[in-house]
Parts: structure tokens; C-alpha cells; sequence
């Protein structure tokens, strides 16, 4: 087993140092298990591996909560043997999505600045326990977090029983990097007294004791971040687009010279995005976000980033390589929170964020729908997009104009389902071009998005749709013809093809 003494700072905690197949023989089924994690960053991996075997041959389920999706040693492998029966409050594996879509496993695809206060009022039911991954312990009995913190500071405040996982690969100069800080809730909650994106409020440990911890495994299997795709032309495009219309607003005196805090989804888009601040004249720039990616490196080498806070820090295995070889020049810049503050709608107001998430598909009144194909079938989950949508300064939200080869329209007359209803969208922008849905009524909306965003494949017929909604509606306030506001998802459906 590897040593990991030097980590486990309290002695008599060290008799509890276990191997993984051990800890794996306390779950039981139907138990719900608050595991660490935020994207492929910080999730436990030997104690699911071994419980996925230990199913394999005495097959039974668990519910599986975490912060948000994980990487393939926790979600791919216990979805393998079918062990996940229910599972919050995001996901992005992609067995677990088919088991998701084939009633196989209960998925609440919750917002993440919610889910931690949910779990804790016990809306959920309780924590039986809390399975996370820590760099070390310390002499009390508190947990020295890794690449994320998402919902692990609140799954161990409210388990009795704490099984830690102590990850070799994870430098003990993360140290410092967290800020945690789990609120009090109603009817005693204060406000969260974050007013700049790097104030810290809270604890650089998570609050757990001796007591608590009944298993601590040793584990050296390295956080599994996925490559960066390159910046294909229609993201780069949305990035040109991006950067001008923000300079707009600077130009206009809506915003200041270095921008307000930026939140971006992850993905391609936002990598584009990203990348164009870095060639961009911005300086001194702030970032209060979710995930925090690669280009927050080339921002701090680049000399124009003040501050990057997130609760999770997933970079590709290039850019963790990078980040590990000057992790004490980095950290200065990066700042790690539990969920339920880097998404919280307080402080993402009064911060003044702009938002930039991606859509799946929008319609011609600026209703953005993220998460559902056809709207049945669930693709990952609306993560933190609404907590950021609903309460920034600016919302933008980014899709290509089509997808599957231009057999989809993703501007369509009507969503399949929503997530961010038209009250939330300020701007939406595809490669075809931007639409500034501020001060519009709805007919406005409809005539910006189509002539500015949709495909030149799919323009008429959308134009098509809209006057006759018009006529049809006697000009109503926001023209639909019911029977047919669907009918491109329905083609879809019958023929392949949204085309007529
Ligand atoms: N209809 C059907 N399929 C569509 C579609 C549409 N309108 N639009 C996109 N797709 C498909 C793509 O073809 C692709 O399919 P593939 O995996 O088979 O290639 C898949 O959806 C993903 O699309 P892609 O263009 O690669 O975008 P992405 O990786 O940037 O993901 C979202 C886009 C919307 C799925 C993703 O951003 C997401 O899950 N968002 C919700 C959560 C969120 O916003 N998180 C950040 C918040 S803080």
C-alpha cells in the first residue's frame, strides 16, 4: 500500500488507513453517498473502483450525489455494473446519460448553487456517507481539498461516517487555494460576504474532525481531465463577435474598461471565448466562474488576469502538467470555493457577472433550452448555467446555428423544452451573428435572432413560420401557431431532417 502517513497529519488517525476493497464493504444498498468532485477534478476514484467490483459479483445499487459530473473512475465504472440508482445534481458520463434515457437510473438534474442546501434540509434524504478526496489531513481531523470543492464541505458537515480518500498525485502546495465557507440556513442564513471575487470568507480546510472519519484509503490515481479540442472556426467565430460586442459596452459606458467578472461554461465556445481576452488589449481582469480551464493560465502568463475563482480547477493533462510545475505562482491567482458560492445568485448579482454558457438550442423569442435533445431525451444537465443566467449583469448564451451536418436547426420557433425562459436572455450569439435581445418586445426578438442567427438554410422557413404566427395571431404579443411550434423537431423525428 503507499505510504501516505506523511499526509495524515493527526497520528491517531493513521490505524484507520485502509486499502480500498476494505472501505468498499461498509456501502450498502440504497445508500446515498455524498462524494467530492466537480468535473473530472477532485472525485473519489480507488473506493469506487473497488466498490464496482464488489458489485460486479454481489450486484446492488447506491445513490450517488455529488458536486457535479465526475470522471470515469467514479461515474463510467459504477455505471458499468449498473450500481447507481439515483444520481445529482449533474452528470456528463456518457453510459450513465444512456442509463439516464433508458429508465435505468433516476437522475435530478438540479442547480448546482441548490443542491448542497437540498441535501442538507433533507429534502433528499440524508447523507449515510460522505466518500471524498483530500490532499492530507490535518492535526484536527480537517481536509486539505484537491481540484475541486464543490458540494464536499456540506456532504461532510451533514454524514456521520467520512470515508477520505488521500490522492498522492494531488501536491500538498494546493494548500491554500480553498476558501470554504458553507452558509447557514433559513431561517438563520447571513448574507455571504463576498464583494470582490477574491475576498475570502471562509476556512482553507474543510471542517470534518477525528470522529467523523472512519476510513482514510490511499490512492494514486491522477484526476482525469480531458484534451482541449482545437478552436474550430465557428467557435473562433463566436469569440470575434464576443469581443467586439464587449468592447461595445465599454465604448457605451455599460461596463468597465476591465470588463465585470466573467463566468464561462466549458467546452469549446468558452475555450474560444476565453483565448480571444487573451489576444485581446483587456487588462486586469477578473473571473468568478464555475470551472476553471486552461486558458486562466495563459490570462495569468499573458499578465491579464487579477483573479480566477471557481470551485473547480479542470484543465486538460497538459495544462495540470503546466500548473503543477509553478503551482505557488498559479495559486496566487486562483481561488477555489464550494459551489454554493461560486454560483450563489446572491453574490453573481451583486458581482455584476456576465455570463456566457452554451446552449442546445434557442428559439425566435430567446427562450434557451440546455439540456434536452427533442425534449426527452436528457444530455448532461443545466449545471450552473441558470444560477449564472437568471442573476448576471449580462447573459449570453452561444450555440452553433446548426447541428448534426445542418440537419438541425438550433434556432427554432419554439423550444422543445427550457431551461432559461426569454426574461433571463440578454444576448444570444451563433457564428451567423449576434442578437442583442435588451430592450425588445417579443415580434422585435423574433425578426434579431432569425435575421441575425439562424442558418441561411433555415432562415425562411423560420421567417415563413413567424408571419404567418403574426397574421394568424392577429399580431399577438408573442405570435405562435400551437399545432405547428413544434413541427421542426417533429421532421426531425419522421425524416432525419429539420430541412422541408
Ligand atoms: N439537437 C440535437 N443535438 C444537438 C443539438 C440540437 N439542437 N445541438 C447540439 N447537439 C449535439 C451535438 O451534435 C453534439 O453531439 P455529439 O456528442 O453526438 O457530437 C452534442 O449535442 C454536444 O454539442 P457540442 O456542439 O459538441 O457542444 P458542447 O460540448 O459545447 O455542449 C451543451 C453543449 C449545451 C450540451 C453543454 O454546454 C451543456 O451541457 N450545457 C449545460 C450546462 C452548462 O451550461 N454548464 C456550464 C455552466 S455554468
Amino acid at each position: 500500500m503507499i505510504d501516505i502517513t506523511d499526509r495524515v497529519k493527526n497520528k491517531s488517525l493513521q490505524s484507520k488507513i485502509v486499502s480500498a476493497e476494505e472501505a468498499a464493504t461498509f456501502f450498502k444498498p440504497g445508500m446515498n453517498v455524498g462524494c467530492s468532485g466537480f468535473t473530472a477534478s477532485g472525485y473519489p476514484k480507488a473506493v469506487p473502483i473497488a466498490l464496482a467490483e464488489r458489485m460486479k459479483k454481489e450486484p446492488f445499487t447506491v445513490n450517488i450525489w455529488t458536486g457535479a459530473s465526475t470522471g470515469p473512475e467514479c461515474d463510467d465504472v459504477l455505471a458499468q455494473v449498473k450500481g447507481i440508482k439515483g444520481r445529482l445534481p449533474y452528470q456528463t458520463d456518457a453510459l450513465l446519460r444512456k442509463q439516464i434515457n433508458d429508465g435505468t437510473v433516476d437522475y435530478q438534474d438540479i442547480h448546482l448553487s441548490e443542491s448542497a442546501q437540498l441535501s442538507r434540509c433533507g429534502y433528499l434524504g440524508k447523507v449515510d456517507v460522505a466518500l471524498v478526496e483530500a490532499a492530507g489531513i490535518t492535526e484536527e481531523g480537517d481536509l486539505i481539498p484537491t481540484t475541486s470543492l464543490g458540494n464536499t464541505a456540506s456532504y461532510v458537515q451533514s454524514a456521520d461516517v467520512v470515508i477520505v480518500e488521500i490522492n498522492t498525485t494531488q501536491p500538498m502546495d494546493l494548500d491554500g487555494m480553498h476558501d470554504v465557507y458553507v452558509p447557514l440556513d433559513p431561517p438563520n442564513r447571513q448574507p455571504i460576504p463576498v464583494v470582490k471575487a477574491d475576498d475570502r470568507v471562509g476556512t482553507p480546510h474543510i471542517p470534518c474532525g477525528v470522529d467523523k472519519i472512519k476510513y482514510i484509503v490511499p490512492c494514486d490515481i491522477k484526476d482525469h481531465t480531458r484534451d482541449l479540442a482545437p478552436i474550430d472556426a465557428n467557435s473562433h467565430k463566436m469569440a470575434e463577435f464576443t469581443l467586439h460586442f464587449l468592447n461595445e459596452e465599454i465604448k457605451a459606458g455599460r461596463m468597465p474598461k476591465n470588463l465585470l467578472p466573467l463566468q464561462s461554461g466549458v467546452g469549446n465556445v468558452a475555450n474560444a471565448v476565453l483565448a480571444g481576452f487573451v489576444e485581446s488589449d483587456l487588462t486586469d481582469l477578473t473571473v468568478y466562474t464555475e470551472v476553471i480551464q486552461d486558458a486562466m493560465l495563459d490570462l495569468i502568463d499573458a499578465g491579464k488576469l487579477k483573479i480566477a475563482s471557481g470551485t473547480a480547477f479542470s484543465p486538460s493533462p497538459a495544462g495540470m502538467e503546466r500548473f503543477y510545475k509553478d503551482v505557488q505562482k498559479y495559486k496566487k491567482y486562483l481561488l477555489l470555493r464550494p459551489q454554493e458560492v461560486s454560483n450563489s445568485p446572491e453574490v453573481v448579482h451583486r458581482l455584476g457577472v456576465i455570463a456566457m454558457n452554451t446552449a442546445i438550442e434557442v428559439d425566435i423569442y430567446g427562450h434557451v433550452n440546455s439540456t434536452h435533445i427533442t425534449g426527452t431525451k436528457m444530455m448532461n444537465g443545466i449545471g450552473g448555467s441558470c444560477d449564472f443566467a437568471r442573476n448576471a449583469y449580462l447573459t449570453i448564451f452561444y450555440t452553433p446555428s446548426v447541428a448534426k451536418d445542418g440537419k438541425i436547426s438550433s434556432v427554432v420557433p419554439m423550444c422543445s423544452h427550457i431551461d432559461h425562459t426569454e426574461h433571463d436572455v440578454d444576448v444570444i450569439i451563433t457564428e451567423q451573428g449576434i442578437a442583442d435581445l435588451r430592450n425588445k418586445a417579443p415580434r422585435q426578438r423574433a425578426l434579431e435572432i432569425i435575421n441575425n442567427c439562424a442558418h441561411p438554410d433555415y432562415k425562411p422557413i423560420l421567417l415563413d413560420y413567424y408571419n404567418r404566427a403574426l397574421e394568424k395571431t392577429g399580431h399577438a404579443h408573442t405570435p405562435h401557431i400551437l399545432e405547428e411550434a413544434l413541427s421542426f423537431h417533429e421532421r426531425f423525428l419522421a425524416t432525419g431532417s429539420m430541412k422541408k
